[in-house]
């Protein structure tokens, strides 16, 4: 049985949702992409944030870029309470279950948004209870939590 299907998210456009209840540690779907040189992506203005969510580095010289219809994995959207994590080496990175999750849930992880003065652009709507109002990676965001901002979003 497919573990996943894709439906209208709550959070933004589509999303992947739990097709049956899948186990924590479960290898749920497969982060695929093309790959293209670290030279090209650097030039490349599609990536030009430095949060290019479909770019995944496999070594000094190559990426794997996902921003193709091909990738489902693409449709993940993020959390501040994610239910996966994104894990792998060169071309096997694998969207694994970090919890039990049951059917009907829909999939998400961290995107790692790392914070500069650039947060103010990605407001998050993942709707979870520690939602930090903005998509930055766990690590950081007691950063923001201080912020003007933050709080007006409260
Ligand atoms: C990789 S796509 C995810 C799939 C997207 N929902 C779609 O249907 O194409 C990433 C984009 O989804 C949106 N997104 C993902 N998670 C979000 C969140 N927690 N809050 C707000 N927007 C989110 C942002 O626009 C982000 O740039
Ligand atoms: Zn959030």
């Amino acid at each position: 049985m497919r573990l996943f299907k894709i439906k209208k998210s709550k959070i933004d456009k589509n999303g992947l949702y739990a097709n049956c209840d899948i186990k924590k540690g479960t290898k749920i779907i497969q982060y695929k992409g093309k790959i293209i040189s670290v030279k090209k992506s650097a030039e490349d203005p599609k990536f030009d944030n430095g949060k290019a969510i479909y770019l995944f580095n496999i070594n000094k010289r190559f990426d794997l870029d996902g921003d193709f219809k091909f990738n489902t994995a693409r449709l993940i959207n993020h959390s501040c309470n994610p239910n996966c994590e994104v894990l792998g080496k060169g071309l096997k990175i694998w969207v694994y279950a970090i919890k039990n999750i049951k059917k009907g849930d829909e999939l998400s992880y961290d995107y790692g948004f790392s914070f500069d003065e650039e947060f103010r652009n990605y407001p998050c709507r993942c709707g979870a209870k520690n939602c930090a109002k903005f998509i930055i990676r766990e690590g950081s965001r007691w950063r923001i939590k201080k912020s003007k901002l933050y709080k007006s979003h409260k």
